[in-house]
């Protein structure tokens, strides 16, 4: 008889996804503290030939070192900057992931963090519970910035960017990206340089992967070009920005606000002073969070991970 391959999750899946991986399988989830740590990761991996990991997993060399039967790693996640992705396919293991299937969700995000920034929704919304709600219908009172004819600045026109920019020309906005290179398909999108991207867009939205090139790349310097008027939302990596730049020019007010589903720590810890300041809008890294996209998630993660493990073409593969 063949043995029964092993699969370590670092957290539970949808019971879906955990029946079709059970009736294969021996599997092990995670429960308790989150992310799983280290240590105990490093003693669970030791015997599997699988494993499902989620974002803020670190898979390093270490983890890969002690993993001495792994073939197959899939992770719930279109971002795999947290794999060591080199060592492990060194190693010969393979990586799936979940792209395409939240790109809409993603992209949706985008849209409403940039509705709530110019409206100032989330901020009307504080401003009542507070009990702060004292002028009426002022011709100057909480007004906000009109979405109609602004443009909106794209960095990395990705799947994601595309999706973003096709959304925005539907709200009758102008639309410029910049990319390492002019792509194909973006509609009225028109390609600026980096430079350019940053000194006339009244809304920048990032959409670059997290990578030693892109680590900090948002910083004073790119900051400073921007419009007072301005704002900056980021959907993608935390690390893009240096958040210490972010919070001068937002304290500084060289820029009029930002919106951030994504930090250089996260959760976000409490005495970030990002949580302090007013013209800026937080959300927990939600960016795939739909019922729909991260049960679709689910399905991938775990087909990927079922053909990795039978020497299969995954469905989307690192
Ligand atoms: C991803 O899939 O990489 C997202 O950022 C996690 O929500």
């Amino acid at each position: 008889m063949t043995r029964k391959f092993k699969v370590l999750l670092t957290r539970r899946l949808h019971e879906f996804a955990l029946n079709e991986l059970r009736k294969r399988y021996e599997i092990t989830v995670h429960k308790g503290e989150i992310p799983m740590p280290k240590k105990r990761v490093l003693a669970e991996i030791k015997n599997k030939d699988g494993l499902i990991c989620f974002p803020y997993d670190i898979i390093d060399k270490e983890i890969l070192d002690s993993a001495g039967k792994l073939k197959s790693i899939s992770t719930y996640s279109v971002g795999f900057d947290h794999i060591d992705v080199n060592y492990a396919k060194k190693k010969k293991i393979t990586i799936g992931y979940t792209p395409d299937v939240l790109t809409n969700a993603t992209a949706e995000l985008t849209i409403g963090l940039m509705m709530d920034l110019l409206r100032r929704i989330t901020e009307g919304d504080s401003i009542i519970r507070k009990g702060k709600w004292n002028e009426i219908f002022g011709p100057f009172d909480y007004v906000g910035t009109e979405i109609l004819g602004k443009t909106i600045g794209i960095l990395g026109m990705g799947r994601i960017g595309k999706t973003v920019a096709k959304k925005a020309l539907c709200l009758g906005m102008n639309v410029l990206y910049h990319n390492t290179k002019p792509t194909t398909k973006t509609g009225k999108a028109k390609y600026v340089s980096l430079n350019e991207l940053f000194k006339k867009s009244d809304v920048i939205s990032i959409h670059v992967p997290y990578s030693k090139n892109t680590h900090h790349m948002i910083n004073s310097k790119l900051l400073g070009k921007m419009k007072k008027t301005s704002f900056l939302i980021n959907t993608s990596r935390g690390k893009v920005v240096n958040e210490k730049d972010l919070l001068k020019a937002l304290q500084l007010k060289k820029i009029q606000g930002a919106a951030l589903d994504v930090f250089e720590d996260e959760p976000i810890n409490k005495t970030n002073k990002l949580v302090k300041i007013k013209n800026v809008v937080l959300v927990p890294h939600i960016g795939s969070s739909t019922s729909e996209t991260r049960r679709i998630m689910a399905e991938i993660t775990v087909k990927n991970l079922i053909l990795g493990l039978n020497n299969k073409k995954l469905v989307y593969s690192v």
